[in-house]
């Protein structure tokens, strides 16, 4: 149940959001059925918790600034602003969690429905692809899962991890003016030198040969200052990019939550696009509009490649297209034309050899 630090919390945020001035403690007392002194005594404790909020006798209160905090009255304040027309976005925060992805993955066990967003400030047991780890300390990034439950058939869905990606860079480039590109299929990185900023690590649920569910698992670098040294030649934040960028606006500290707005909107917009291509069969590529939008973004294609085969085979060739199914389609130095799917072969590029 919300408990009542978490009501006043989201009709702060709301008031905030919707820049009303201060809410008073009377009228949350009335609203909540609790006594006033009940009301300043919550708010005390969200402030000694770390939240901004201002207090001035006989106004009442606000939040001095949107926190950047994923906690689930700001994220559901935050959702409620918006007027949704695919997805209907419902906010569950973690402060610690295994992984957004397991997290979803319960969700879908217990029925939640579709639209669920599962965030996180830190994932001890965050997950990359291939079996990698992924680091996800706290208060560092954007680590989140969407739970989506499509009518569509296992094999349509092949190509919705490209379409995140897209999403994802195409939400990032608005926001931070970054040149954020895709390493085929699906790593964020930031042009020109290719540092990864941020991956993808779509689940599919299936049963009895029909999709129960999918999850979507989105990981962005955001403030992260410092990576292992492992890390440091191929890896970076937004925050870093922005500082050391030329053309980046610096004048405002990202904030987590308006980034996640920010992706999901993007997905809510493209959304519908994705599921009527999905259903057509016999798609021609060039009417794939959305992966005409991918391509635009995709740092790989046009790029020489290092293929990694499931039968660790490594060979080279040019890196020419993508299929509406989102596979690769690679030229080989002997001109024959091979389909390398996502699933089986990591690709390697001039941009970070990872
Ligand atoms: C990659 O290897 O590039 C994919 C990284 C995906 C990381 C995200 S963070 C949120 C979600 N939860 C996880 O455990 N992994 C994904």
């Amino acid at each position: 149940m919300e408990s009542m630090k978490s009501k006043i919390l989201k009709q702060l945020a709301i008031a905030y959001l919707s820049r009303q001035d201060y809410v008073s403690g009377a009228d949350m007392a009335q609203d909540l059925g609790v006594s006033r002194t009940a009301v300043s005594k919550a708010v005390q404790s969200l402030a000694t918790a770390g939240l901004p909020i201002d207090s001035v006798k006989h106004h009442g209160y606000r939040l001095a600034f949107f926190p950047d905090l994923l906690m689930e009255p700001l994220l559901a304040a935050a959702f409620a602003r918006k007027n949704w027309q695919a997805i209907t976005p419902q906010a569950h925060a973690f402060a610690s969690v295994d992984s957004t992805n397991l997290a979803a993955r319960r969700g879908a066990d217990v029925g939640d429905p579709t639209g669920s967003v599962y965030v996180a400030e830190e994932q001890t047991a965050g997950r990359g692809r291939r079996g990698k780890n992924w680091r996800s300390a706290v208060g560092e990034g954007l680590w989140f899962s969407l739970l989506l439950k499509p009518d569509l058939p296992p094999e349509r869905l092949a190509p919705i991890t490209l379409f995140a990606g897209l999403c994802t860079v195409a939400a990032l480039r608005d926001w931070t003016g970054l040149d954020i590109q895709l390493k085929w299929p699906n790593d964020l990185v930031i042009l020109p030198d290719g540092r990864k900023v941020g991956g993808i690590l779509t689940e599919m649920l299936v049963e009895e040969n029909q999709v129960a569910a999918v999850v979507v698992g989105i990981g962005i670098n955001v403030h992260t200052l410092d990576f292992p040294e492992d890390l440091q030649a191929i890896a970076t934040s937004l925050d870093l990019a922005i500082l050391s960028s030329e053309t980046a606006e610096k004048g405002h500290p990202l904030n987590r939550i308006e980034l996640l707005m920010a992706v999901l909107a993007e997905w809510d917009h493209r959304w519908p696009q994705f599921q009527a291509e999905s259903l057509e069969s016999g798609i021609d590529l060039a009417k794939v509009s959305w992966l005409n939008d991918y391509r635009a973004i995709c740092a790989t294609l046009g790029r020489p490649v290092e293929v990694h085969d499931a039968n660790g085979d490594i060979w080279t060739g040019l890196a020419e297209q993508i299929a509406p199914g989102g596979d690769l389609l690679v030229r080989r130095s002997d001109g024959e034309f091979i389909q390398v799917s996502a699933g089986d072969v990591s690709v390697r590029g001039l941009l970070g050899y990872h």
